[in-house]
């Protein structure tokens, strides 16, 4: 059957708000009774999975961005070694690659050509690789030794939404898999870090509900030339792909940094009134990752910049700073993007929508490149 709108403006809209069913979809099946993650479909051999000692993420775009947000994660539940490297950029290199790399191809029509290249470059060197893949029947899981679906249904708009946090969802599917299998945390660790997994859907739709306080800001905003996105750990993919999805769909200038990079050269941009989003993490986590990022909102406001902060529910500390807050529900660091990119998502959408644009259809964008 066709895809439709169901009586959101656009597939963007409609596409957003299907987030909390492709998060409960892509983790549906994959616990056993007990709590363990069952992740048979991979046909892997247990063997070469606890013989991997690197991790090399290869994707493009918002794919990509799932990828950088997994490292954080995967490191941590695997101390495996995790590179992310966009998929033309890894072909054209000489990567050290051998069996006991674990290539993740990930993509959500899985007929990206330059991922497909990368898959194809990495198993001449003999890499296993696996592809994390949202459409059915497409060339990726030929090509791939094993594949693990999202499960995130049809996506329809170029700019990608749904897709991603299902990419993420099936990413800590795996990481935590990994560890399970590999002895790498206590059990009862990863089986929190599931159980955090599973109330996603309802945290996400929690900031659904208040998806009209980002519209009106994202109207107000519609002369903007010009957005910055910062963050740190975990936070710092967001950034980019906040920054993307203004790009790509409301055609402003945008750029994501990692906020402890703003020293080093992008402070220098900062004039009064720039617009500047900055996505705090949790500060129930590691206190100093919190208390970095509040400081780099400080530093901004200082230079004039108008600062919209995405902070945590309950989170006081960054009321100071912002000029406008968007709260997102409680999370641990690891999960937050999940939560902390929907608003984001929301922004860009309300901004295209404000400056008359075709937000499904941006100019010069295609959904699925199949050219190199
Ligand atoms: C295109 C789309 C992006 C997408 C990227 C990767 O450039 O416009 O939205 O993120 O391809 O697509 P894939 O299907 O491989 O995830």
């Amino acid at each position: 059957s066709a895809a439709v709108k169901e009586g959101y403006p656009s597939f963007m809209d409609k596409e957003i708000h299907d987030q909390p069913k492709a998060v409960a979809d892509t983790l549906l099946g994959r616990t056993s009774p007990t709590g363990a993650l069952v992740l048979d479909e991979l046909r892997i051999e247990e063997s070469v999975l606890r013989a991997v000692d690197k991790i090399i993420v290869v994707a493009c775009g918002t794919a990509a961005y799932s990828g950088h947000v997994a490292k954080y994660a995967i490191e941590h539940w695997c101390r495996i070694p995790v590179e992310v490297e966009l998929a033309h950029e890894f072909r054209y290199r000489d990567p050290i690659v051998n069996p006991r790399t674990l290539v993740v191809a990930i993509s959500q029509s899985g007929e990206t050509m330059d991922t497909l290249m990368a898959v194809r470059h990495a198993r001449e060197q003999g890499a296993h690789v696996l592809a994390i893949v949202n459409t059915h029947g497409s060339t990726l899981p030929r090509e791939a030794d094993a594949v693990l679906y999202t499960h995130a249904g049809p996506e329809v708009a170029v700019a990608s939404t749904k897709a991603f946090l299902a990419q993420i969802t099936a990413c800590y599917l795996l990481g935590l898999y990994l560890a399970q299998l590999r002895g790498t945390k206590f059990p009862e660790e990863l089986r929190d870090a599931l159980a955090e997994l599973q109330s996603i859907p309802d945290k996400v739709a929690e900031v659904l509900s208040r998806e009209e306080e980002v519209r009106a800001e994202a109207r107000a905003m519609h002369e903007a030339t010009s957005v910055l996105f910062l963050g740190r750990h975990v936070g710092y993919p967001v950034a980019l792909e906040g920054a993307l999805k203004l790009k790509e769909i409301a055609y402003i200038h945008a750029e994501g940094f990692a906020a402890g990079e703003l020293k080093h050269g992008p402070i220098a941009l900062v004039e009064p009134g720039q617009p500047v989003f900055i996505i705090v993490p949790s500060p129930r986590g590691r206190d100093v990752l919190h208390q970095k990022v509040v400081s780099n909102i400080q530093e901004v406001r200082a230079r004039g910049a108008r600062t919209l902060v995405i902070a945590e529910e309950g989170d006081e500390a960054v009321v100071p700073y912002a000029d406008v807050i968007f709260r997102v529900p409680q999370t641990s660091t690891l999960l937050s993007p999940l939560v902390a990119v929907v608003p984001l998502q929301i922004f860009a959408s309300e901004l295209a929508t404000a400056k008359g644009l075709d937000v499904d259809q941006p100019r010069n964008l295609a959904k699925s490149v199949t050219v190199e």
